[in-house]
């Protein structure tokens, strides 16, 4: 399953360049990927609204779980190490956190500005293995675009 990520990145920029507004990036950048990319049940965003915890930001997909600590889940580990995650099967994760039964490999990008994660970039798919190393590369480059928002806004 391939996905052009140079075009994923120029629509990403192209949507988000005039607009100021974090929140409506962020929507409109969940949207582009939950479309762009194949046999995906959700993408979206946790944002980091107090000291070590996740809270549900702008999504696509099912009604998700509101709030993950750092300890938890595929989320917590990306937002803890910092680093992409990426799970070929999550029933193999033994802490991963379950919000839609259908999801079966799970892709996790942090966010980190300015030295401080302020959220992460979460992609689950209904296939075991969905995701590859050339999709975790692709959706980190497009995470270090979306750290350039305005993400001072979020204070
Ligand atoms: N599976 C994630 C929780 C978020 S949902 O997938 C939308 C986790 O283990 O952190």
């Amino acid at each position: 399953m391939s996905t052009n990520y140079d075009v994923l990145l120029e629509q990403a920029e192209a949507i988000t360049a005039d607009e100021p507004d974090l929140i409506a990036n962020l929507s409109n950048l969940s949207a582009l990927v939950y479309h762009h990319l194949a046999d995906v049940n959700w993408v979206g965003f946790y944002l980091v609204r107090a000291p070590e915890l996740l809270v549900l930001g702008p999504f696509q997909g099912k009604v998700a779980c509101l709030r993950i600590p750092f300890s938890r889940g595929v989320c917590g580990a990306a937002a803890r190490t910092r680093q992409t995650q990426l799970v070929y099967d999550v029933h193999e994760f033994s802490d991963h956190i379950a919000c839609d039964a259908a999801s079966n490999s799970e892709l996790v990008v942090p966010i980190v500005v300015a030295g401080k994660v302020v959220a992460v970039f979460d992609l689950d798919s209904p296939s075991v293995g969905r995701f590859s190393q050339v999709d975790a590369d692709g959706l980190s480059r497009l995470g270090r675009y979306i750290e350039q928002l305005n993400w001072q806004q979020l204070c």
